[in-house]
């Protein structure tokens, strides 16, 4: 019996075992350091716009991630109520990720595009409003609050250290397209959409005068799961870029 040793003497036996665990370590962390890239690029992703950016600094400022998940898990019950299950790719610019633990509220992973902005705003100011039995807390001063952009362009520089793919143009063009995202009718509005594809423009908080953190904080939410065509997906590979 080759095994009896391992079975008699324990200091043979854990020997026995740090070296079959070092070999499962090797075989599973080694390769990382050669593939090119662990998440795959799926079509469709690009950086959040400024302004969805500061919409996201504002849901982590408020703590939204508190209540709220951003992952669909691949469970079935999950895939049924909210949609497709999340990819990697898509939190591939989150610094940091929300994907959450805790769920009071439901995932916002694939909100985007759910409700109209009048409904998001006026949830955000009151839900209960619109969803009489409610709990979650009121937001009303971010309609009040206008958005300070002074920092968008550092802020995009920043997660370009962290390697978000933010060009000099889009850094330098950082308030503008702030400005732009918010007013349909301006002329940046071209710009903006070659920039960052699909961006959702509009006038969010029903506020033409000034752009504020609702405004930020709706962008964001519009946006969420709406950047990969998943009518177009496909797992299997033909899709991924
Ligand atoms: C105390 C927990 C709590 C916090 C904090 C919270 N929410 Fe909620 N949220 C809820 C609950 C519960 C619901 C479901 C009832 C409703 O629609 O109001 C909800 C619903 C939502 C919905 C609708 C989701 C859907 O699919 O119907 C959105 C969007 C949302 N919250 C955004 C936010 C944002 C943005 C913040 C931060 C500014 C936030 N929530 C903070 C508990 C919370």
């Amino acid at each position: 019996m080759t095994h009896e040793p391992f079975e008699k003497n324990s200091i043979i036996l854990l020997i026995g075992i740090l070296i079959m665990v070092s070999i499962g370590g090797l075989v599973q962390i080694a390769p990382l350091f050669w593939v090119q890239s662990t998440i795959e690029q799926v079509k469709g992703m690009r950086p959040y716009t400024p302004l969805e950016q500061a919409g996201r600094d504002i849901y982590i400022r408020e703590g939204c991630y508190t209540c709220h998940s951003q992952m669909v898990r691949t469970l079935r019950d999950e895939v049924e109520r909210y949609g497709h299950y999340s990819l990697a790719a898509e939190s591939m610019y989150d610094h940091p990720f929300q994907w959450g633990s805790k769920r009071t509220g439901p995932d916002l992973a694939r909100v985007g595009g759910k409700y109209s902005d009048q409904w998001q705003r006026e949830h955000l100011i009151n839900p209960r409003s619109v969803v009489p039995e409610s709990v979650m807390p009121s937001y009303p001063w971010l309609a009040k609050t206008p958005l300070d952009t002074t920092k968008a362009a550092n802020h995009l520089g920043t997660l370009r250290v962290t390697g978000v793919p933010y060009t000099d143009d889009m850094i330098a063009k950082a308030k503008a397209d702030i400005e732009a995202q918010v007013n349909p009718d301006s002329k940046g509005v071209k710009e903006l959409l070659a920039r960052y594809p699909k961006a959702k423009v509009g006038n969010f908080d029903d506020n033409a005068e000034t752009v504020t953190e609702l405004d930020a904080v709706i962008a964001y939410l519009q946006m969420l799961g709406t950047l990969v065509d998943f009518a177009s997906f496909d797992a299997s590979g033909p899709n991924l870029r």
